[in-house]
């Protein structure tokens, strides 16, 4: 019988062999390494009394199959590390509210303890919130099942909450540490506080928690960076910086070295490579910049972790999203890491390495381990489709709109629909707001579509009959990760109406009753549906399959790694015998998804698609190298329409003036603020010879020099956004990312202007300006004028 064939039986017996061994090695080295110290000693770190050079590799190990967990701790130790630093994540193991599971997939310990027989020690990120473009960065998003939540802050549910947690984690991994033989020899207390805002006593209630739990002994660390470390800088913490690719080192710790003279130095985060995003051009960081910054922290005694060493994959919905704006990541985290997605080495790697074992010493190195070669997969067709208008669920009904979390549903799709009034052309529907790509139709005829990364919520409607039935169809897509706007509710977040110019007066109209379909993201709703043969359905509108549920079969001779081919889907969510793969979007750049060979079944094997907007073609295929830099359609916006052009020729200056050179924060204060929506930002030169603009970050300040909210900002117009080689379009000045910049076009010329649409009024009394944060800050702005206007420039 083929189930129970001989290699099963004895892959099962290697298996629980293995088991075993796995056990009774880590009693034993557990014991045999107790009493080990690790502490801080004068401006090194001590491990066991003598002076250790962290050497760490960010790994996830929810983002790895856990078949794949020992090949890629192993290719790490062979690049040349000596330590595994990794974040635990809350919401993959409280899926539900007190609902714990540290197995399988999510055995952290299991993953600890390995590091430790590969001879690697752990740093330990227990978060709460780690970022990490990770669903609503680690947080679980029932949280918000409580809508007043402060999250990250002394709320007294959040704390117990979080408390809760780390006490349930703790009793998984808190005899791991090295005092008790395992190998964690450090702590890190939340998550790059600085960059969230200005609290100590939270931060310092985390590191209570994490103390009571830990002991006294362990080493404690907060991360942050070399710009906002001191607003949350506890006295007993160890202080790191995170930076990336490029940064001039020496200026991030200059600030940390005037402070705490006899600290360690270490780059906590030193980012090798970039996240993607939907609809933007793929993240690359150059392998010898990356690899001469390792090469000059090690010269220096400068201890690292590089993030990522191997990104791994965002299975399922569990993406995060960047802010402010809403800017969703791609199912892979491939990162540009040396390590790529299958866990192959890169050029990073085989540079990396070189240097490595430079400082390690010549024979140090072992070898890597097997690499698993990923195998084609011949194009075969989806057989079965449940369309989705055939397959709602009964609804809920509900006199107001209420977001997804209302109605206990995480994650997936919600459909609104109510009946309309007699309603005239010309009208426009309001959504506020629709989380996160919203579809809009009467009677099941498409009127349009309302895209969040766009900032859309009005649609104009068609004429319509009384008993006309509305329906918002809403796709949630990952929740944001990063700065205050974590707190993000899916569904329709607030409220519909429509409004009507009627003899010149504009009036609102509300609706009084709806009826709602949850659609959560969960393979037995996926297929509970009713399938019926492929055949009976043609493409509608823009030639596309109807939305629905959609499956296929397919044989595989010899199971290995593939990437999987979805160039001619839609939108949606993608099952592999029964694990979720991942996310799909024709716009790109990410058009395969990554299948562990572990996943696959030798014979037949079954996929499911649940595709929000409809295929073109239902067909994939497995391919042996990834598609994650193909952009479809006019994904990329840059922010200039062809022969658009601005005047500023009748507008005054609200400041003119030259920022002083070198790296890091220049501020300058006006003797006037100015009130206006807009924000100009013309740059008449550079310091240097180069023949571009750059400008990492930007912010205003109000009349009392403090920071403007920069939630509601998008860019009106750019001159040039040079995305040749990266993503360093304009919006990237206020994404709060230190290390991502506009850059205008090569010999674009002067001057270079920016305008901001900072979405409501503002009086702007100065400005603070980042160039980048490499070495020479290229492309720093040196003469400048700033405007502040009610209106958006006139165009010529
Ligand atoms: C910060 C965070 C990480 C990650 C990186 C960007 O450093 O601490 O979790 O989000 O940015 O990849």
């Amino acid at each position: 019988m083929k189930l129970f064939g001989k290699s099963i039986l004895r892959r099962a017996l290697i298996f629980v062999g293995a088991l075993y061994a796995l056990s009774l090695n880590n009693e034993q080295i557990l014991a045999q390494e107790k009493n080990q110290t690790f502490e801080i000693g004068e401006g090194q770190f001590l491990l066991n009394g003598q002076p250790f050079l962290i050497k760490a590799a960010e790994l996830h190990y929810p983002r790895i199959p856990k078949e794949y967990w020992d090949q890629r701790i192993k290719m790490c130790k062979a690049l040349g590390m000596n330590t595994v630093c990794l974040y635990t994540f809350w919401n993959v193991h409280e899926t539900t509210e007190d609902i714990l599971d540290f197995k399988e997939q999510n055995n952290i310990r299991e993953f600890i303890l390995l590091c430790q027989e590969n001879g690697m020690k752990v740093i330990l990120r227990p978060g709460p919130y780690v970022c990490a473009e990770w669903e609503m960065g680690g947080l679980p998003w029932w949280l918000l099942k409580k809508k007043d939540i402060r999250l990250r802050d002394n709320d007294p549910y959040f704390l117990e909450r979080v408390t809760k947690f780390q006490q349930a984690l703790a009793l998984q991994v808190k005899d791991l540490t090295i005092e008790n033989g395992g190998p964690i020899i450090m702590i890190q207390v939340e998550n790059e506080y600085g960059a969230f805002g200005e609290n100590k006593p939270y931060v310092s209630h985390i590191r209570n928690i994490l103390r009571e739990l830990y002991g006294e002994n362990v080493v404690m660390f907060q991360c942050d960076w070399s710009s906002n470390f001191t607003l949350n800088g506890l006295d007993d913490l160890v202080w790191t910086m995170n930076f990336g690719t490029g940064a001039d080192i020496d200026s991030q710790f200059s600030q940390l070295k005037e402070l705490r003279p006899a600290s360690p130095l270490m780059c906590s985060e030193f980012w090798s490579g970039w996240f993607d995003k939907w609809g933007a051009a793929h993240e690359t960081r150059p392998a010898k910049d990356m690899v001469e910054g390792i090469d000059e922290m090690l010269s220096k005694n400068i201890s690292f972790s590089l993030y990522m060493t191997h990104g791994g994959t965002n299975w399922g919905h569990w993406a995060g999203a960047n802010s402010p704006g809403y800017a969703p990541d791609v199912t892979s985290y491939d990162y540009d890491a040396p390590i790529n997605e299958s866990g192959h080495p890169t050029e990073k790697f085989w540079l990396l390495r070189e240097v490595l074992s430079k400082y390690n010493g010549p024979d140090s190195l072992p070898q890597l381990p097997e690499l698993v070669e990923p195998i084609k997969i011949d194009t075969f067709s989806f057989t079965e489709i449940a369309p989705l208008w055939n397959n709602l669920p009964s609804p809920v009904t509900s006199e107001f709109i209420e977001n997804m979390e209302s109605y206990n549903q995480g994650y997936g799709s919600i459909m609104y629909t109510t009946p309309l009034p007699d309603i005239p052309a010309g009208a426009i529907l309001h959504v506020i707001e629709p989380h996160d790509y919203a579809q809009v139709f009467v009677n099941g005829k498409m009127v349009g579509t309302l895209d969040r990364r766009f900032g859309e919520t009005t649609i104009s409607l068609p004429e319509c009959k009384k008993g006309d039935s509305l329906e918002i169809l809403v796709e949630a897509m990952g929740r944001i990760n990063f700065g205050v706007a974590i707190k993000d509710f899916k569904g329709i977040t607030e409220n519909v109406y429509f409004t009507l110019n009627l003899d010149n007066v504009n009036m609102t109209f509300g609706f009084d009753y709806w009826n709602v379909y949850l659609l959560p993201d969960e393979l037995n709703f996926y297929e509970s549906m009713t399938f019926a043969p492929i055949q009976e359905f043609g493409p509608g509108e823009n030639n596309r399959y109807p939305r629905g549920v959609y499956k296929a079969k397919f044989n595989v001779e010899k199971p290995s790694d593939t990437f999987l081919n979805f160039e001619s889907w839609g939108k949606g969510l993608v099952y592999l015998n029964g694990h979720p793969l991942g996310r799909v979007w024709d716009i790109g750049p990410q058009q395969t998804l990554y299948v562990p060979g572990p996943w696959l079944n030798e014979g037949e094997n079954e996929l499911l698609v649940f595709d929000i907007i409809g295929p073109k073609q239902f067909i994939s295929y497995g391919m042996e190298k990834p598609v994650i830099d193909k952009l479809q359609g006019n994904a990329l916006k840059k922010h200039r329409k062809d022969g658009e052009n601005i005047f500023l020729g009748n507008l005054t200056p609200v400041f003119g003036g030259a920022f002083p050179q070198g790296n890091g924060w220049k501020r300058q204060i006006f003797e006037t603020p100015e009130k206006g929506s807009y924000l100009i930002i013309e740059a008449l030169s550079t310091a240097s010879e180069l023949d571009y603009v750059s400008i990492a970050e930007f912010y205003a300040l109000n009349e009392k020099g403090e920071r403007i909210s920069r939630e509601n900002w998008t860019i009106d117009y750019a001159d040039s956004e040079d995305i040749s080689d990266g993503n360093n379009t304009a919006d990237k000045i206020f994404d709060l990312q230190e290390s991502t910049y506009w850059k205008s076009d090569k010999n674009a010329g002067y001057p270079q202007r920016i305008v901001i649409n900072m979405g409501q009024e503002e009086t702007v009394g100065g400005i603070e300006y980042l160039p980048r944060v490499e070495n020479g800050s290229p492309g720093a702005i040196k003469d400048y004028r700033i405007y502040v206007t009610e209106l958006s420039p006139s165009r010529q």
